[in-house]
């Protein structure tokens, strides 16, 4: 059984998955870093040499192929749900663990950083606002969901290792 987190960049998927793999001693999986090693590239390369089509396809092989593993925490691009093929990939194996946080604390916590192409724009705030809205339908479908916004990340995670050990009886 996985442990699968998805959700809105900058919700804290990366920082809470990792925390569950130490916690845990699953394998930590990022399908970013997956991406970024089949490619040679980073996630910025990828977006402006080729575009977010051919991402959106490379990122499918990805999670093709690390679902099909098991006994891992899998910390997913934030457009991952965007393909229902991922969805059920994902789920088949994996508890699938939404974290959610408000448009201004996604802004507070990305702000900083240059590396999500997506945010790279001159209004960010309204750009993560507007794709926030247009996921929302998506995200819906993990199984669980977890707001970061008034949370220590260290409690997100025990929140989810709950959630897996009543699932998973270990
Ligand atoms: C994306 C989120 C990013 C990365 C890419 C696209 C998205 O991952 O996959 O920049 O569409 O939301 P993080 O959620 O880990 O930042």
């Amino acid at each position: 059984m996985n442990i699968v987190l998805v959700g809105f960049m900058g919700t804290g998927k990366t920082t809470v998955a990792k925390l569950i793999a130490e916690k845990l001693s699953l394998l930590y999986v990022s399908t970013d870093e997956f991406i970024e090693s089949a490619e040679l590239k980073s996630i910025n390369e990828i977006f402006s040499e080729k575009g977010e089509r051919y991402f959106r396809d490379v990122e499918r092989k990805a999670v093709k192929e690390v679902s099909a593993k098991d006994g891992q925490v899998i910390d997913t691009g934030g457009g991952v749900i965007l393909s229902p093929e991922n969805i059920t990939d994902l789920k088949r194996n994996g508890i699938m663990v939404c974290l959610w946080a408000s448009p201004d604390v996604i802004y507070g916590r990305t702000a900083k950083f240059k590396h999500r192409p997506l945010l790279n724009v001159p209004d960010p705030k309204g750009r993560i606002k507007e794709i926030l809205k247009s996921r929302e339908a998506f995200y819906d479908q993990a199984d669980f969901h977890i707001n970061t916004d008034k949370i220590k990340m260290d409690e997100a995670a025990e929140k989810i290792i709950e959630i897996y050990i009543t699932r998973v009886g270990k």
